[in-house]
């Protein structure tokens, strides 16, 4: 039975805008400023492979089984889990996945917006030579000062807050297409470019050998790689399922991941390159926390020919990388507004622009006033900040469940009828995709769980 639905929110013009929207939802904050400080807390080398395996044998599934989810139900992932539970006999509280990922999506926006804040201010500092032959002690000195000001921090919040929620109350179509296919190359032509200076710096393959040199890892570490793995590639709270939602029906939906998936990882791998030959090179802690790139990148551009206007141009393309992620992360919440309270797509932003700006004063405080106020899980964590404990909780505990969830939903308990009537134009492909998301892709999930609580 497949009754066609169309999209009240419209449809992407082709199966590239769509690519690259998702891409442009992928490739963000999580790509240049997450997964190089987070490798540097972990270690490195093992921590880079977990994560790649974590994007084949994990991500790349649960990203078809979210587009395939998604244009099959063609609204927000709440009404979507709503229609696909109905069509299939299924209990209908599988509504409740959209809503945990509807939540995901908010505290995620909420801290995410403060971080885009911090890259918004580094273009005027960059533009205003404050990182001019700078030093590791000088650049450490800005980047305290700025996020020690919770003033300044709040400012930046807002400004960016308020930047997304005027392009998401235009509706997702309009700009993103154009923004995507310009900027997505450009920041990819910097970040070669940043590469290439940090060949310069003697210390590259130092920095490749922390990459790529497998050392341990302990189950907390996997956790966080397999988090981030959900977290890169926008997966398990509806950001691709919402945007799969306005894709059309003769589209190869395993090709697309597949480009996604490869853009996304190429941009992470290029950016720990660039910055880990930085930390080595002037004698830089890897494990610096969330200021490694603010500490790091302004030596390069202070001491590299033409280094202010390539600064500026790169925390430029940062910002947009940053908000073409998100407008995916609050696009479900405000399609649902719109479908179910029959509010204008302005309104619904503004609300739930409103609501995201204000829980993003939690992470502001935890930069400088509430910085030794920190929060303890049993068996989770110990001891993280207001910031940590929402990053924390979000990508390593409900994007995972959030995909869990979605694999089970795609490979379970909708018929295969279904699902090979959306994936079934490549049978090869769908059938690796079919064994993957039964057997490897959930079993992977749940393990890494309880590895992580020391229950294995
Ligand atoms: N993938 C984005 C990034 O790497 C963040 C994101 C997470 C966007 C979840 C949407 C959903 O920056």
């Amino acid at each position: 039975m497949s009754e066609k639905r169309t999209s009240i929110h419209g449809q992407w013009t082709s199966r590239t805008v769509f690519i690259l929207a998702a891409t442009g939802s992928a490739v963000g904050l999580g790509n240049i400023w997450k997964f190089p400080y987070i490798t540097g807390e972990n270690g490195g080398g093992t921590f880079v492979l977990v994560y790649l395996l974590c994007i084949a044998f994990i991500g790349l599934p649960i990203m078809m089984a979210e587009i395939m989810l998604g244009r099959r139900g063609k609204q927000s992932p709440i009404n979507t889990m709503i229609a696909l539970a109905k069509d299939e006999h299924r209990n209908p509280n599988w509504k409740w996945l959209g809503w945990m990922g509807v939540i995901a999506g908010f505290l995620i926006l909420s801290y995410y917006s403060v971080i885009a804040g911090w890259a918004t201010s580094y273009i005027f500092r960059t533009g205003g030579g404050m990182f001019v032959g700078v030093t590791a002690d000088g650049a450490n000195r800005i980047f305290t000062d700025l996020v020690s000001d919770p003033e300044r921090l709040l400012a930046w919040h807002t400004i960016f807050m308020v930047m997304t929620m005027i392009i998401v109350s235009r509706g997702v179509k309009n700009g993103l297409e154009k923004a995507v296919t310009l900027l997505m190359p450009l920041l990819f032509g910097l970040l070669v470019l940043l590469v290439i200076y940090a060949t310069t710096t003697g210390y590259f393959m130092d920095g490749i050998r922390f990459l790529f040199t497998p050392g341990t890892i302990d189950g907390k570490g996997i956790l966080i790689a397999m988090g981030h793995a959900f977290f890169t590639l926008s997966l398990g709270m509806g950001a691709i399922m919402v945007y799969g939602s306005y894709l059309s029906e003769d589209y190869s939906i395993a090709q697309a991941a597949i480009w996604i998936a490869l853009a996304d990882t190429v941009v992470a791998l290029l950016a720990g390159m660039a910055i880990f030959p930085i930390v080595f090179a002037n004698g830089l802690e890897p494990g610096a926390g969330p200021g490694l790139i603010f500490q790091t990148l302004p030596i390069a551009f202070g001491h590299m020919e033409g280094g202010t206007l390539v600064g500026v141009l790169f925390f430029t393309l940062l910002l947009f990388a940053a908000w073409t992620s998100a407008i995916s992360l609050i696009e479900p919440a405000v399609a649902y507004l719109v479908e179910n309270r029959g509010v204008s797509r302005i309104h619904a932003a503004v609300w739930v622009g409103a609501a995201t700006w204000t829980m993003g004063l939690g992470t502001v405080f935890s930069f400088n006033i509430w910085q030794d106020k920190t929060i303890s899980i049993p068996f989770l964590f110990e001891n993280l900040t207001f910031f940590d404990t929402l990053d924390y909780l979000t990508a390593n505990i409900m994007l995972p469940l959030g995909g869990l969830f979605i694999a089970i939903f795609a490979a379970w308990v909708m018929r295969e009828e279904s699902a090979k009537e959306e994936l079934a134009t490549y049978p090869k492909m769908y059938s690796v995709w079919r064994f993957l998301v039964r057997y490897i892709t959930p079993v992977a999930v749940i393990v890494v769980f309880l590895k992580a609580v020391g229950a294995i």
